[in-house]
Order: C-alpha cells, then sequence, then structure tokens
C-alpha cells in the first residue's frame, strides 16, 4: 500500500526548495551568457517584464494545480481536466528527462572547477582546460558523479532530502553571491561592466530573437512549464498562500539572476575580458558562448593572483549549490511520476529513473554541439510549449482555478485578472514566440546532423 503523501515541514522549508529550483546555473551561466549575447541592460529588462507578465501567472497556474490535486503532474492533469490532458503531463516528465541529462554534464563541469579552483587556476591555460575537460571522459565521470549525488538526495525524501539541502544550502547561496558581487565593485575598471549591464540599448530589442531568447530564459530561470513547481507545490499542505508564495519565489529568483550580473559583468570588465564575451552572437566565437563563464571568469580569476584563488573557489561553489538545488526539482519531477504511475517506492524510482538520466546524458558529456542542441530543444520547444500548455489548461480547460488558488489567500481581488492573462495573454506571447522558435531549433537540429 502507498505511503500517505509525503508533506514539507514549514513554510520556509517549501519557499526555499522552491527558490533552489528556480536559482540555479539559469541564474549565472546562462543568464550571464545570453546577456552578453544578445545586448545587455536591454535584454536584461525584456527578462524581467516577461518574467512578471508572463512567468509569474504560470508559476501560479503550477502552484495551484500541484497544490489542488496533491500528486505528481501526470496524474494531476487528469484530475482537474481529465484523461486527455494526461499527455501534456508526459510530455513534463520526457522534459525532466532531456534537461537534467545535459543539465548534469555542465553541473559536471562546475564540480571539476571547484576542485580545480581550489588549486588555483593558471591564465594562460584555461582556455585549453576548458577545451580539455568539458567534453570526454572527464566531462562524463563529473556527470556521473553529480547525477549520484542528486539520486542520494532526492533518495532521501522530500523532507529529510530537497527540504533539508535546501535549508541549509541557499542561505550559503545567497551569502556568496552577494559577497562577490560587492567584491567586484571594488575592483578598477568595473564601471565599464555596470555601464554594459546597467544601462539599455534598446536597439538590441529590434530582432525578433531577443524575445524568443528572453522568454526561453525566464521560463528556465524559474523552472517553468514542465511542472517541476507543480511538482513541489503537491507536497504543500492546503493553507498555504500562493499568490505570496510566487510572489516571494519570482522575485528570489529575479533577484539572485540580478546580483549574478552584477558580480559577473564588473569582473570581465575590470580584466579587459569583454571582447572576448560580449555581443558574440551569430559570429565565428559563437561555441564559446556556452563556455563563456567557464573561460573568461577563470581567467579573471588568474589573473587577480592569490585573491583570486579565494573568489575562484567561492564561485564554483556558488554555482554548484544553485546546480544541485535545481537538479532535485528537476528528477523530482521524474520520480514522484514513477512513484504514483508506477507505484514504486521512492529509492527505486530515485536510482532507476536517475541511472537512466544518466544514461541520456552521455552525448551530451561527448560533444558540446549536442549539448547545445539539446538545451534549445528544452527551452524552445519542451518548457514554452509546455507553459503555452498549461496556461491553456488552468485558463479554459480547468473548471474552477480561482477556487483552487483562492484557498489559504481569500480576500486577494486580483485573481480573475490572473484567469483572464493565463486565458489570452500568455498564449498569444508564447504562441508568437513559437513561431520562431520552432523553425529555429529545427534548424539548429537539422544543422547537427549535417555536421
Ligand atoms: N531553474 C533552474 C536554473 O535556473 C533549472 C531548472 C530546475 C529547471 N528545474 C527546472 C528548468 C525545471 C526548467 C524546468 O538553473
Amino acid at each position: 500500500m502507498a505511503a500517505p503523501r509525503e508533506h514539507w515541514s514549514s513554510r520556509t522549508g517549501f519557499v526555499l526548495a522552491a527558490v533552489g529550483s528556480a536559482v540555479g546555473l539559469g541564474n549565472m551561466w546562462r543568464f550571464s551568457y545570453l546577456t552578453a549575447e544578445y545586448g545587455g541592460a536591454a535584454f536584461v529588462l525584456l527578462y524581467l517584464v516577461i518574467t512578471l507578465l508572463v512567468g509569474l501567472p504560470v508559476l501560479l497556474a503550477e502552484l495551484a494545480v500541484g497544490r489542488g490535486a496533491q500528486r505528481s503532474p501526470i496524474r494531476a492533469l487528469a484530475h482537474f481536466g481529465g484523461r486527455a490532458w494526461m499527455p501534456l503531463g508526459a510530455v513534463f516528465v520526457a522534459a525532466g528527462f532531456l534537461i537534467l541529462s545535459y543539465y548534469s554534464v555542465i553541473a559536471g563541469w562546475t564540480v571539476r572547477y571547484a576542485l580545480h579552483a581550489v588549486l588555483g587556476f593558471d591564465g594562460d591555460a584555461v582556455g585549453d582546460y576548458f577545451d580539455e575537460i568539458h567534453q570526454g571522459w572527464d566531462a562524463f565521470g563529473f556527470h556521473l558523479l553529480f547525477m549520484g549525488i542528486t539520486i542520494g538526495v532526492v533518495a532521501g525524501g522530500v523532507k529529510r532530502g530537497i527540504e533539508r539541502t535546501a535549508l541549509v544550502l541557499m542561505p550559503v547561496l545567497f551569502a556568496l553571491v552577494i559577497g562577490l558581487a560587492v567584491y567586484a565593485a571594488t575592483l578598477d575598471g568595473s564601471a565599464g561592466g555596470y555601464a554594459y549591464y546597467l544601462a539599455p540599448d534598446f536597439s538590441a530589442l529590434l530582432s525578433r530573437d531577443v524575445l524568443t531568447q528572453a522568454s526561453g530564459q525566464a521560463f528556465f530561470s524559474l523552472s517553468l512549464g514542465m511542472g517541476a513547481m507543480m511538482t513541489f507545490a503537491s507536497y504543500l499542505e492546503r493553507d498555504a498562500h500562493l499568490p505570496n508564495e510566487s510572489l516571494v519565489i519570482a522575485f528570489a529568483d529575479m533577484g539572485v539572476a540580478f546580483v549574478a550580473g552584477l558580480m559577473v559583468f564588473p569582473m570581465i570588465f575590470a580584466l579587459g575580458l569583454a571582447d572576448a564575451v560580449i555581443g558574440t552572437a551569430g559570429t565565428e566565437r559563437d561555441v564559446g558562448t556556452v563556455g563563456a563563464l567557464f573561460v573568461t571568469l577563470p581567467k579573471a580569476f588568474a589573473e587577480m593572483g592569490a585573491a583570486g584563488r579565494f573568489v575562484g573557489t567561492l564561485f564554483f561553489a556558488a554555482l554548484l549549490v544553485g546546480a544541485l538545488t535545481s537538479a532535485l526539482s528537476l528528477l523530482e519531477v521524474v520520480v514522484s511520476a514513477a512513484m504514483d504511475g508506477l507505484g514504486w517506492e521512492r529509492g527505486r524510482a530515485a536510482v532507476v529513473m536517475g541511472g537512466a538520466i544518466a544514461l541520456l546524458g552521455v552525448p551530451a558529456a561527448w560533444n558540446v554541439a549536442i549539448l547545445s542542441v539539446m538545451d534549445g530543444i528544452a527551452n524552445n520547444l519542451f518548457l514554452l510549449g509546455g507553459g503555452l500548455g498549461l496556461a491553456l489548461y488552468v485558463g479554459w480547460a480547468m473548471k474552477d482555478p480561482v477556487a483552487e488558488v483562492s484557498t489559504g489567500a481569500e480576500g486577494v481581488r486580483w485573481f480573475f485578472l490572473w484567469r483572464w492573462l493565463l486565458r489570452i495573454a500568455v498564449p498569444l506571447v508564447l504562441g508568437f514566440v513559437l513561431l520562431d522558435a520552432v523553425p529555429k531549433t529545427y534548424e539548429s537540429v537539422a544543422a547537427l546532423f549535417r555536421g
């Protein structure tokens, strides 16, 4: 007989676990390189607007469905919308598989770098170093190590595994990121970094690609569009105030991304490395974008001398903490689906599903071009498509979403607005973005096969 559903032991536990899911490689690695590629401050503004207008309503929708149904995503969608919606849940679970498989490879680079940072980076060799470790046996080994840790924590359960890890590690991450941003401000020559990062040049917004990338980033960063937040919310008690929780999660996520930019850009400019990173979209250096943080920042750390060893270690430690708490949520989606749908117990689900994900990650560990295409497919198709599906589901198919979301939040007056955003505005924006993203993603896959 199935055990009764686990619940978070406290509100803080849930919020930190959800913020832990949101804050990750997306906030530091992905946010920085996209900002560098797509125009700096103007891109940041667009990302913030989309997070609030599109991301936040979808986040609240995921929380309402998950808490209301108290089930894993596939069953939760069936619960409020009938069996016809189960395939959307299956797409969510598939997205969890796909994203974690390559996310863990990047997290593996991070583990490798964190170890290396302790010893100090050698300034001239860091470019080669990235070339050496980012694909092949090294990448594979550290990918397996990272998956092993993730599986171990998820097997420990919602309270004793995921919640406890988030309670300990998230405050550490906040302290590290803020500390590093303050340190960056003390460097000579950091002003150029602030200007690039904070003074918008709106002409950067004229390309349609920028909207697509900013939307994909908003969904990835908030962990939306594949049932991760829904799964975490399914372990909530009924009295949680969902609008408050969703605001805290969204602002913490934007806040960490923003502060991460305040550390990355000033450091890069202060050490004269801006040219290597800025505005490289579509140029020959394009392959470097995924690796920008892993090549340029270590170079910066190397040039800081003795301080760099310390700063570099802290930086990669923060990145690693973010990666781990995010990976937990990705695996939990798949594990909770296996527990609910196949009747497996948690330990078995974590080991079998985690093992399968580790295998799926092998091609990404072998070839970074594959990794990059997987990231494009995941974001542009799965997350944006999943977000569109979910908005339509809650907006049109679910009988009384307002009743679900107002439980525990009586007296909030703007839920009708939320519903209309989900019905009209969110599908319009996501539909428009998908029209651009689908053919582009198809083209990137075709290009990979052409070699
Ligand atoms: N949000 C995480 C990050 O920014 C990644 C992540 C975790 C995620 N769970 C997710 C992305 C679910 C999409 C969906 O690094």
